[in-house]
């Protein structure tokens, strides 16, 4: 049996603030459990569910030195679908309403938890081939394994993957202050180890000292070798080409499934879309006091507000493309800006804009059965779930040719009669409109073709299961080494 372990900040269903915790939360179930004991390992934030809270179980706690510190570490441990999940408690560091404030409370927060991932698992028992990061988050595991954790039998030969989710976010802060939190030596605050244009990194650190690094698309891949993608680390993506792959995600077949989806008022599947589908249309513009009109184009949008997601183009055709007959859906939390932006366009073209500025999974669910479209014009995308969600429910995505929105979206071709959506190159407002246009245009000109990119779009398989065949052989493949 291999044994597994995710070291993670955010998994579903405990906590999520993006797609890190779709991840974190089904990957694991995916593995033939025959030959795989997965196992995962998270904080237990103050801000999880009572619910859940209340069905962790204490197994023992410990303390940890950590820098100058002495910390408690305690573990909790609680069987979800199959899964153990280990949460590291300490109240003094996940404390609050969110797990992420800012460095550098975060990086010794961070450090903390990839520093006590190690400590705990000669406390359980649970001795892994491998520990498998994400992010920066616990880039500090495999350094803290090569520093404190190889004397004696336990660590030694344990394995590290480093997976990139997003390589925008990487826990920098000065080198004085990183050291001090981490207690690492100088030795690791080096250019070829933690240090990163003179300041302290965490990812780098991780992308370093782990023994294979994956991220989360293939495109995304070959883009963080460049400099434009590559966040000032394209230079180490590039030394390390030999053990970074791209591993595409999927999705959790079982929650998005708009055959049994329950939280959306009208279920459907791939043959039956060209009557139910239309029915969660007319039922939230009902909800969100939009028009009533089952033929008007509804366009979704559910997302971080950040500009990753490609928002600045969004805002400055926005005036535009809310004089053609489209609706307009937002879900999403994020930068002031972005929320005021879709505010204010909400309040001047009240019948066909609705911004919700908030967090709601069942909100995205209704929104992802409900539109025709849905617009993803990232600036870079790592991979994207949002839009495979949109695939299964039958919602034809609108994407710029970036990262996993490349490789999972294949652009409608009228002559050949293929495609699941539509896309763009440039990172340019009007390109985006163009294309945006040419979608209004098959949505209702062409309706019949329109139906057909659903068909493919619904029946194209976005689960896990190849994906985590990919992660078994690179697995085996570690062990074997
Ligand atoms: P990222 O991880 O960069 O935020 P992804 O597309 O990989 O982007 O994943 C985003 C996930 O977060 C999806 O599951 C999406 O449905 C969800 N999500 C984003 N914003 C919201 C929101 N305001 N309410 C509910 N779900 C949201
Ligand atoms: C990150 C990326 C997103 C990816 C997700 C899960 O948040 O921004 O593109 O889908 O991680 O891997």
């Amino acid at each position: 049996m291999k044994k597994i372990l995710y070291a993670t900040s955010e998994a579903v269903p405990f906590i999520k603030t993006g797609g890190l915790a779709d991840v974190a939360g089904a990957l694991p179930k995916c593995f033939d459990k025959r030959y795989f004991d997965v196992r995962v390992i998270l904080p237990k934030y103050e801000c999880i569910g009572q619910k859940w809270k209340d069905q962790m179980q204490y197994i023992t706690h410990f303390y940890m030195d950590l820098g100058s510190k002495n910390c408690y570490v305690g573990i909790f441990q609680l069987e979800y679908e199959g899964i153990t999940f280990y949460f590291i408690d300490n109240e003094y560091y996940f404390n609050g309403p969110k797990p992420y404030t800012a460095a550098p409370w975060d990086l010794e927060k961070f450090a903390f938890f990839s520093k006590a991932v190690l400590s705990v698992l000669p406390v359980i028992d649970f001795r892994p081939d491998i520990i498998h990061c994400h992010d920066w988050q616990t880039g500090l595991v495999p350094v803290y394994l090569h520093d404190s954790f190889q004397g004696g039998e336990f660590f030694r030969g344990i394995k590290t993957i480093m997976t990139i989710h997003n390589l925008k976010f990487q826990g920098v802060y000065d080198v004085p202050t990183v050291q001090e939190i981490t207690g690492l030596s100088s030795y690791y605050f080096a250019p070829d180890k933690l240090e990163a244009y003179k300041d302290g990194n965490f990812l780098k650190g991780g992308l370093v000292f782990a023994d294979a690094i994956t991220t989360v698309s293939n495109t995304y891949a070959e883009e963080i070798k460049t400099p434009f993608y590559g966040e000032g680390l394209d230079g180490l993506m590039r030394a390390r080409t030999n053990d970074l792959r791209g591993i595409v995600n999927g999705i959790d077949y079982d929650v998005y499934n708009p055959e049994t989806d329950s939280d959306i008022p009208y279920n459907y599947n791939a043959n039956t879309f060209r009557k139910e589908k239309i029915k969660n249309k007319i039922a939230l513009q009902k909800e969100l006091g939009l028009e009533q009109d089952s033929k008007r184009m509804m366009i979704g949008i559910v997302s971080r507000l950040t500009d990753q997601k490609g928002f600045d183009l969004i805002a400055y055709i926005m005036d535009e493309l809310c004089q053609d007959a489209v609706q307009l859906v937002i879900l999403g939390t994020g930068e002031e800006q972005y929320e005021n932006m879709f505010r204010h366009f909400d309040w001047k073209y009240n019948d066909k804009v609705s911004a919700n500025i908030y967090y709601s999974e069942p909100m995205s669910h209704k929104i992802y059965a409900a539109c025709d479209a849905f617009l993803m014009p990232s600036l870079f995308e790592p991979c994207g779930l949002s839009q495979l969600m949109s695939l299964r429910y039958g919602t034809l995505p609108i994407v710029r040719e970036t990262g996993g929105l490349k490789d999972t979206v294949e652009p409608y071709n009228e002559f050949e009669g293929t495609g699941t959506g539509f896309s763009f190159t440039n990172y340019n407002a009007h390109e985006m409109l163009g294309v945006i246009r040419n979608a209004e245009r098959v949505y209702y000109d062409k309706k019949r073709e329109w139906n057909k990119i659903i068909d493919r779009a619904m029946t194209k398989d976005f689960s896990w299961n190849s994906s985590a065949a990919q992660y078994e052989e690179l697995y085996n493949w570690l062990i074997g080494c």
